[in-house]
């Protein structure tokens, strides 16, 4: 393991390299997205999910068919997450959606439970826990459609608007995978341990959950509605920076330029101008928003280079598909979980435990001396 130079307290593993991949490499100053030899943007709008799911899980699951059986297999693979539903709908009254769905992961057995089964689940029970939460009942799952077509029927009692199912499609390819995020980081370290691929699954959903990683696009809609208008956005910002406020949507860790995924998924928004279920002058009011806000970050943090991430636009184009916004993070968790099931494989294969080091601060007994061996 590579520690770089930030082995200081309280800082977050910046720079330090902690695995070894051939999936996805983020180049945080040129703003690219590479997967498997393919920016980010060459693969959104061409592959669906059951491509993409090909592409990541090539070398990884053994005898992997193409990506027409694997798309007939999701399909069959909803069907089974389905019959999970009598089980986790009566537990999960009362959870958010994004708790229902850790609750309804967890309920599968480590042994058991394939990467297709998982990858299934994920938009099986989102679908129906937004319908319990709304008393409707679950519609069943259509092993014929693919996966961002079905997951629209199964929440909006059958019905899908072509457009909305192809912009979502592109929208899970977007965020398949992202390098050594905190909730792949989270899979791989639990992989590590073998505790098995849904344990890896459910602790990598957990960190998805934070508003500083997947949580952030259903803030960043609260914004726009608490601005309202153009004339709100100086007033709203000037609250917000007074008091240390992080804008949700804005920001990276790795990125010192525009997030490429940013604007596959502005694009995203733009072919869906009419679906915009607050009218047009949403998205000028978003641009107005990250015009003003990209300026005052530059002027406070002028060497940091901090710009819009992939949850501004996620935001919109997840608005503009449909979603309500209680359902955004799962909508993240559906693509993402591509990824994480295949840094697990790989980090399975290198059946190595995944354990890094801390630097002891505290008192130590008297007489006593530490070793320089960190713990
Ligand atoms: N709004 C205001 N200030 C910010 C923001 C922001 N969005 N992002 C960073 N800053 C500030 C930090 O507070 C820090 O200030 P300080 O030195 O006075 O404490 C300074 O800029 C530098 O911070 P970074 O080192 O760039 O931030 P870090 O790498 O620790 O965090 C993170 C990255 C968590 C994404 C952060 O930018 C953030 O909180 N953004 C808002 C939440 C968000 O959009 N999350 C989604 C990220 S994309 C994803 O996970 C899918």
């Amino acid at each position: 393991m590579d520690t770089g130079q930030n082995t200081g307290q309280g800082m977050g593993l910046d720079g330090v390299v902690a695995a070894v991949t051939n999936l996805s490499q983020v180049d945080g100053k040129a703003g690219r997205l590479i997967v498997r030899g393919r920016d980010i943007e060459d693969l959104a709008g061409s592959y669906d999910f059951a491509d993409m799911a090909v592409l990541l899980w090539d070398g990884l699951v053994p005898d992997l068919p193409n990506a027409d059986v694997v798309r007939r297999s999701l399909g069959q693979a909803r069907l089974q997450a389905a019959e999970t539903l009598p089980l986790l709908l009566p537990a999960a009254q009362g959870l958010s959606p994004i708790e229902g769905l850790r609750a309804g992961l967890a309920l599968f057995n480590d042994q058991d439970c394939d990467h297709l089964l998982l990858c299934a689940a994920v938009p099986v029970f989102a679908a129906a826990l937004w319908r319990q939460s709304h008393g409707s009942r679950p519609i069943a799952p259509n092993p014929n459609s693919g996966q961002a077509e079905d997951f629209l029927a199964m929440l909006n009692d059958g019905t899908v608007d072509g457009a909305a199912a192809r912009a979502l499609e592109t929208y899970l390819v977007t965020v398949a995978d992202h390098g050594l995020n905190a909730s792949t980081f989270t899979a791989r370290v639990v992989a590590s341990t073998k505790a098995g691929i849904v344990s890896s699954v459910v602790a990598a959903l957990c960190a998805l959950k934070g508003p500083l990683h997947g949580g952030a696009p259903g803030p960043v809609l609260d914004m726009l509605d608490e601005i309202g208008d153009p004339s709100g956005v100086a007033p709203w910002l000037d609250a917000q920076f007074a008091a240390g406020e992080r804008l949700m949507g804005f920001g990276h860790r790795v990125y010192r330029t525009r997030d490429p995924r940013a604007d596959v998924l502005k694009g995203v928004v733009s072919d869906l101008r009419g679906n915009l279920c607050r009218g047009p002058n949403r998205i000028e009011l978003a641009e107005r928003v990250e015009k003003e806000v990209l300026r005052r970050l530059a002027e406070r943090y002028p060497d940091r280079g901090l710009d819009t991430n992939v949850e501004f636009y996620t935001a919109l184009a997840l608005e503009a598909i449909g979603l309500p916004r209680e359902l955004f993070t799962l909508a993240f968790a559906m693509g993402r979980v591509l990824g994480w099931t295949a840094h697990i494989f790989e980090q399975e294969q290198t059946g190595r435990i995944i354990r890094p080091a801390s630097r002891y601060t505290g008192p130590i007994p008297e007489g006593r001396k530490l070793s320089a061996i960190a713990g």
